[in-house]
């Protein structure tokens, strides 16, 4: 062993050796480390590469202390490989964190985020997050690009997909969730460090097209997009990501306001920021920067520690630092958020990975049941006019091309679940109905165009119900897979139209990466069960909520617009001068009517100004209904909390779980402030009959927001709030805050 490998590993068994350590004991560890280091070597630290490869490709890199991080490498033979260069054969012997997408699961594919958020059950995504964490860290995987806490406010965005949908609380909630899953309680072998992406504002993208520039103002910023992130960062999150988009002109990877001022200043953040891929390098196609150089300089300048495929860090730095233009204390600071991750995460103790047991740990029972539980818990009931849940006995036809989809279901963003383990829902419909289900495609995958049905509807005649199973495929959805329509693709819809023409109940089942805008398809069925995309288990799931063997429960974590031209359109919108208030719609408009804007309002004339469904909504086989709704005061003082008392009741012959919500409007600001804002939520499970008084309290800090200045505060005032089912119910009652 070379002598300086011998005296950092002392250093190291010198310090604590567990990875749950003090914060000053990874700060020692890490400054012996540094104190260690050569200029080059800690470059090293700050660069990330993708492999691909073989390992020999790499070894070098890795020897010479070239490489922090590796990206994409799941083969747990070569992982071992790496880390063995990394931590036997270079100088300093620091492992790798060897990184990798696990965005929904691992091997065992969860629903989307997306599909998660409709949980509105943080515990179940923690859950979740751990499973995935289980099995990446099994092969090697120390490092996780999630969860995605980019506020999406436009369905087109392909991303919408991968994150918690349109509203700061309920994504706050996810994000704790996922990272303490991700990271663990207390750290161990098992933490997957966490990124919080994409460092921001990056789902604002324009006209909803991924990439796009945003222009979100400070107080949107600050009272909207940053909350999830910095609920992640108190949370724990050990890193994030900066995002490619330039927000009024200036992209986020050289952004020094938000990712040295707030991120590391105002919210204390010493983690790891990395770049996403290659978005430093975009800096220059951004017009930001004129050369790779320049893009480097700004990226640190803006406290950016880790490149991720541009290969700036390690081709620059060095002669950078060498003629002044960058400090080595700058590199030192990076260096150090580098190595408390790799600290952290107990690389320096357990860098190897166990290939048997890691292979064993893989779609274990458990890992399939959460994954089953929260694909029964993500979908949304949007209509039944009572065909649902399915009478036993009954001959069923199963079609559609998402009934047997098993790449498709899993979602975007899947790299390792293997379509091999996909339950379809064709499958378990055939084992929960043996004998019963008919299948008859119609359409093999979403975008297929097709003008005759005659073989589906001749199969419909023969059934006594009809499943289909409609959606997008899951490249449809996600990174780049922005849509400028949002309607069923292909002729989805018109099978749907062909079903009904039967006269057979139709019921439609949707798996998709978004909300489509699915108005007319509710027409043509009589029951609608929007399931995103469910991942693994999502066929044992939807089989489950449609025989009515579970209630489903799911709500809607973004807005449902009946129309695309709608977009944006959010339930937590400020309110306008003009508030809608039912004006008349173009066809009631007389011919040559004169000019006139007096009582209008803020509405479209063709669409009016509600969504098809709001924030919030989702039905079940029950119904609940809240009364006595009450607070425990009617004046608060800023460290008060609200104590909101409500009976909600389950009125209907089934057990059923209930999402309730509680919204809260601040009635006058010194800045306008949103119509009504997610302020808490429960997930009650009442029998059928039963009803329970609930009590929720509400800090009066959480009512705090960005007003005029900058100042941020809970501001003196009348105040509404609701409880109820989704975001568009309820009556309000008032309060008053000192
Ligand atoms: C680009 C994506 O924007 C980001 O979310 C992802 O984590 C990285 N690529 C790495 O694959």
């Amino acid at each position: 062993m070379k002598t300086s490998r011998l005296v950092l590993l002392i250093a190291i068994i010198a310090a604590v050796v567990s990875c749950g350590q003090r914060k000053s004991d990874v700060d020692t560890r890490v400054e012996n480390i540094l104190r260690q280091m050569t200029l080059s070597e800690k470059i090293g630290q700050m660069n990330q590469i993708s492999v691909g490869g073989e390992v020999s490709n790499y070894a070098g890199a890795i020897r010479d202390g070239q490489v922090g991080s590796i990206l994409n490498e799941v083969d747990p033979v070569k992982v071992n490989e790496y880390q063995r260069l990394a931590v036997e054969e270079s100088r300093l012997g620091i492992p790798l964190l060897v990184a990798r997408d696990v965005i929904h699961g691992f091997h065992t594919i969860f629903p989307i985020p997306l599909g998660l958020a409709a949980t509105f059950d943080p515990q179940l995504v923690e859950e979740g997050a751990r499973v995935a964490a289980l099995e990446a860290t099994a092969q090697g995987v120390r490092w996780t690009f999630s969860p995605m806490l980019d506020i999406a406010r436009d369905p087109r965005w392909g991303r919408i997909a991968e994150g918690s949908g349109e509203d700061p609380y309920l994504d706050a909630r996810m994000a704790e969730a996922m990272v303490y899953g991700y990271q663990g309680r207390t750290a161990d072998s098992t933490s997957m460090a966490a990124c919080i992406k994409h460092f921001v504002g990056y789902g604002a993208a324009e006209g909803g097209r991924d990439y796009n520039s945003t222009l979100i103002p400070e107080h949107l910023l600050r009272n909207v997009y940053l909350p999830p992130f910095e609920a992640a960062v108190k949370a724990g999150a050990m890193t994030l990501m900066t995002s490619f988009n330039d927000n009024d002109g200036i992209p986020s990877t050289g952004n020094k306001y938000v990712v040295k001022d707030i991120l590391r200043g105002e919210w204390g953040f010493d983690g790891l920021v990395v770049t996403d891929w290659n978005s430093m390098g975009e800096m220059i196609n951004h017009g930001f920067a004129a050369d790779r150089p320049e893009a480097v300089k700004k990226a640190v300048a803006a406290g950016v520690d880790m490149d991720m495929m541009t290969y700036g860090f390690i081709g620059h730095l060095e002669e950078m630092v060498r003629r002044g233009e960058v400090k080595e204390s700058q590199i030192d600071a990076a260096v150090r958020d580098v190595l408390r991750v790799k600290v952290k995460l107990g690389l320096f103790e357990h860098p190897y990975i166990n290939i048997e047991e890691g292979a064993a740990v893989q779609y274990a029972p458990e890992h399939l049941a959460a994954a089953h539980k929260s694909a029964e818990e993500s979908a949304i009931l949007l209509k039944n006019d009572g065909v649902l849940p399915l009478k036993d006995g009954l001959r069923i036809l199963v079609t559609g091309p998402m009934a047997d989809a098993p790449h498709d279901q899993l979602g975007t963003w899947t790299f390792d679940g293997e379509k091999s383990h996909t339950v379809t829902p064709l499958k378990a419909l055939e084992e929960r109905f043996p004998g019963k289900v008919i299948y008859v495609p119609g359409l093999a995958y979403s975008r297929q165009e097709r003008d005759n049905f005659s073989d589906v509807v001749a199969a419909a005649r023969r059934a006594d119900v009809v499943l289909a199973f409609l959606g997008e495929e899951a490249i449809l959805s996600g990174e780049a897979h922005s849509l400028a329509d949002l309607n069923l693709i292909g002729s989805q819809s018109e099978l749907l139209k062909a079903l009904k023409a039967t006269g057979k109940p139709v019921v439609a089942t949707v798996m998709a990466g978004r909300p489509l805008t699915i108005e007319r398809d509710l027409e043509n069925c009589s029951a609608m069960l929007y399931s995103f995309h469910p991942g693994t288990m999502g066929g044992p799931a939807l089989a489950n909520l449609l025989a009515g063997d579970v209630n489903p429960s799911g709500k809607a974590p973004v807005t449902f617009l009946r129309t695309v031209g709608q977009a944006p359109m959010y339930y937590n919108h400020n309110m306008t001068g003009r508030p809608y208030s039912g004006e008349l719609l173009m066809k009631d408009i007389p011919l040559e009517a004169g000019q006139t804007s007096l009582g209008n309002t803020s509405y479209y004339l063709d669409y009016g100004a509600y969504p098809l469904f709001p924030f919030g909504f989702g039905l079940s086989y029950t119904t609940f209904s809240y009364s006595n709704i009450g607070l425990d005061k009617e004046e608060y003082k800023a460290n008060d909390t609200i104590s909101v008392t409500f009976t909600l009741a389950n009125t209907g012959s089934r057990e059923g779980t209930e999402v309730a919500q509680v919204y809260v409007r601040d009635l006058v600001g010194s800045i306008a402030r949103p119509v009504k804002e997610l302020k808490a939520f429960e997930r009650v499970s009442l029998a059928a009959g039963e009803s329970r008084t609930i009590t929720i309290g509400i800090p009066v800090s959480s009512l705090a927001f960005y007003g005029l200045d900058g100042k941020y505060g809970v501001e003196p005032g009348s105040f509404q709030l609701w409880v109820a089912g989704d975001s568009a119910s309820g009556e309000p009652v008032e309060f008053e805050v000192l």
